[in-house]
């Protein structure tokens, strides 16, 4: 209890709490701030009764339920405390202010990791805050006819019985069940449920898959240009990247052979090359597990968006021609589904699972089992087939939308690559035309279009934009490469 309780004028609390009602800090954390700092400086001595929060209410211009909620705080730190029928006081002694401790400039190092500065440049370039856009965004699924209605039902469903869910270290069984019987059928996949695991997002399984079957110093291959963010992971995992050229066949097997015969594991996207989009010929399909079989290395098969393809039926996935179980297959239901479910799936050799199992138990990465639950019934339903199906034949009247557009507008200015499957294509500048300015003007513009020197390792080979065509109605891409063409033409 305070000794010989003192006062100080109300007109003293005015200058001690500065409010600002603009500040994103809650008033009640202004006011705590500032009488902590009076009674650390001495402003406010021990024993000081605090005026009623009915006058400090009026003083500073706050609720009194504000007040309250700053002296409970104040209390629960030990800076005051109340004393039933007197009022609130400064304690006798309050925490005292952190001693300053002397620090050697060695010390005042923030010790950073080797990987962490070797990843530091990367991680900026990949992540660098999503401008905002207006179409092209690169893999980005038509959110105007995605069928947000159906979806939400299914989640609300199965929301009101999730106390009964539970979680299941490589995903919901039901899922994974469906998965098996949706790659078998759809993609020629040799797998059953007990291969496959669930991630939140693809990626995720590379990077488990990368560090339970990659050592540091490994060797590994890697389509050039490629998808960054796997260059990302394996550089995470201190592995010596191998870039091999893709040619109108896809990755160059020959010449990576002859470059590294040693490497530990091939990371490719033989169904759409990321970002040129030409599907890997059956002869280098051969050669290529031919060559992982004869050398016990790994092939990572990334079939992100295959089911998107417009001139035939998709094709066989890598996996399903492999008779040594050399392939790790990766899928998503980012590009099909919604980038933010977070939810992706990896189909490993059945010898690999407990491994790979086991690698991910510490790591606790699960995908939400919320959305695992709602993805199955979607799925067993008979939903997910049905909403390929319809996608497909609405990105393919915006594929088509995009090449007349292009060739209307961009004439003289663009070459599009392979532009058969997939949810992008490329577009090579023409000579006299500097990539990085008509990205620029783009971005002007908040299109999302990417730059595809951005996609090499090494040296690019050559410059363009890759732009995302299924974010946007057809009518809408036709308007905006028109937009496009006027910006660069001018
Ligand atoms: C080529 C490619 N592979 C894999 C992914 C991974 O998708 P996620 O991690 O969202 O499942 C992406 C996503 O953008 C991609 O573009």
């Amino acid at each position: 209890m305070p000794q010989q309780p003192r006062s100080l004028p109300n007109t003293f609390y005015f200058s001690l709490v500065t409010i600002d009602p603009e500040a994103d800090v809650p008033l009640y954390r202004q006011i705590c701030g500032g009488i902590r700092v009076g009674i650390e400086d001495g402003r406010l001595p021990p024993h000081t009764k605090l005026p009623s929060t009915r006058d400090l209410a009026q003083i500073w211009d706050v609720s009194r339920n504000t007040l309250r909620n700053a002296f409970d705080q104040l209390i629960a730190e030990g800076y005051l405390e109340a004393i039933v029928g007197r009022g609130t006081f400064v304690v006798e002694q309050a925490a005292p202010p952190p001693a300053a401790v002397p620090v050697a400039p060695e010390a005042r190092k923030r010790p950073i990791s080797q990987i962490g500065q070797a990843l530091e440049a990367l991680g900026r370039s990949v992540h660098q805050p999503a401008p905002p856009t207006t179409g092209f965004a690169i893999g980005s699924p038509g959110l105007d006819i995605f069928p947000y209605k159906l979806w939400n039902r299914i989640v609300n469903r199965c929301q009101r019985r999730s106390h009964q869910f539970r979680r299941s270290v490589n995903g919901l069984p039901r899922l994974r069940e469906a998965i098996a019987s949706y790659l078998t059928s759809a993609r020629g996949l040799h797998c059953v449920p007990e291969q496959i695991d669930i991630v939140p997002g693809s990626l995720v399984g590379l990077t488990i898959a990368s560090l339970a079957f990659v050592s540091p110093g490994d060797k590994v291959w890697l389509e050039e240009p490629c998808f960054i963010n796997a260059a990302g992971i394996l550089q995470f995992r201190s592995t010596e990247i191998v870039p091999v050229p893709v040619d109108a066949e896809g990755l160059d097997v020959p010449a990576a052979i002859k470059r590294a015969p040693d490497a530990r594991l091939a990371y490719v996207t033989p169904s759409h090359q990321y970002p040129l989009g030409m599907t890997m010929s059956l002869a280098r399909r051969h050669q290529l597990l031919n060559w992982a079989a004869r050398q016990g290395a790994w092939i990572v098969e990334d079939d992100y968006d295959s089911e998107f393809r417009y001139d035939g039926p998709p094709i066989t996935a890598l996996q399903g021609l492999d008779s040594h179980q050399r392939v790790i297959y990766c899928g998503t239901f980012s590009k099909v589904m919604l980038p933010t479910l977070r939810l992706g799936y990896i189909v490993l050799p059945p010898d690999l699972v407990d491994v790979y199992t086991g690698v991910k138990i510490p790591l606790s990465i699960y995908s939400p089992t919320l959305i695992q639950e709602a993805m199955a019934e979607f799925m067993l339903e008979g939903h997910f087939i049905r909403h390929i199906r319809r996608m497909r034949q609405q990105y393919q009247a915006r594929r088509d939308a995009l090449v007349t557009a292009v060739n209307h507008h961009l004439a003289g200015v663009v070459t599009l690559g392979d532009i058969s499957c997939g949810m992008h294509a490329v577009a090579y500048l023409a000579d006299g035309f500097a990539e990085a300015e008509v990205v620029n003007q783009a971005w002007q513009l908040g299109m999302a279009v990417a730059p595809l020197t951005q996609h090499y390792t090494g040296e690019p080979k050559r410059s363009g934009l890759v732009l995302g065509f299924t974010d946007l109605p057809p009518e809408a891409i036709e308007s905006h490469i028109a937009k496009l063409a006027a910006a660069i033409l001018s």
